[in-house]
């Protein structure tokens, strides 16, 4: 990786969401390394709640196929000749980005745990979302209950009950760079003395 890194201020402001990829590959090296940084994350009580499936291959094209199926059954008229090709238009991006990551969390009988650990999991999806910014890679956090609660979904991880899906990080080098806009901190900020 001959990209330099980044200053961490710089990359949280920098980082946009990235709609469209290029078809590079990624080196699973990165992603590797993107994975053992997130595993930093603060988490109470040291629960880990979070497992990573990193969808390549067979698997993204099914991923592909839910996330188009799950689009298909909200369209009010899903056989409608002129909705075919967004349909195949979702399938194809899918597969295209070059690798997704489904953050999964532990869940917990105890629902302050479970709150946590969701959160601490979320906390793991950002860190790989600034550190691949860090490296020139772009991502896109996405958490669609249609999708993130499929149970075709659950059924290609093969996850347990307790476990549930947090969101699906699309990763690839950025084709386009979107501007977008924020409130200043400043209007949403109260400082009390
Ligand atoms: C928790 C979370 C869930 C998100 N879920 C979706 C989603 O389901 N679909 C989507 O298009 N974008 C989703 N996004 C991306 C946001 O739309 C995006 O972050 C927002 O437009 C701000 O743009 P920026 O990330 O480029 O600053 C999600 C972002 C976060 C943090």
């Amino acid at each position: 990786m001959n990209t330099p890194s980044m200053d961490v201020l710089e990359a949280i402001r920098t980082r946009r969401s990235i709609p469209q990829f290029k078809p590079d590959a990624i080196p699973r090296t990165v992603i590797e390394e993107l994975l053992e940084a997130a595993v930093w994350t603060p988490n109470h009580r040291l629960t880990e709640p979070w497992q990573f499936f990193v969808l390549e291959g067979e698997s993204k094209r099914r991923f592909a196929e839910i996330r188009r199926d799950a689009r298909r059954a909200a369209l009010p008229n899903p056989d409608a000749p002129e909705v075919q090709a967004a349909l195949q238009k979702v399938y194809d991006d899918t597969v295209n980005t070059p690798v997704i990551v489904v953050f999964t969390s532990a869940g917990h009988a105890d629902p302050e745990i479970q709150e946590e650990n969701y959160w601490s999991t979320f906390g793991a999806a950002y860190a790989v979302m600034l550190g691949a910014w860090s490296r020139g890679i772009g991502t896109y956090f996405r958490t669609g209950k249609a999708v993130v609660d499929s149970p075709r979904l659950r059924a290609l991880l093969g996850l347990p009950d307790d476990r549930r899906v947090i969101g699906a990080l699309y990763l690839g080098h950025p084709a386009v760079v979107p501007q977008k806009r924020r409130t200043p901190a400043a209007e949403k900020t109260v400082w009390l003395s």
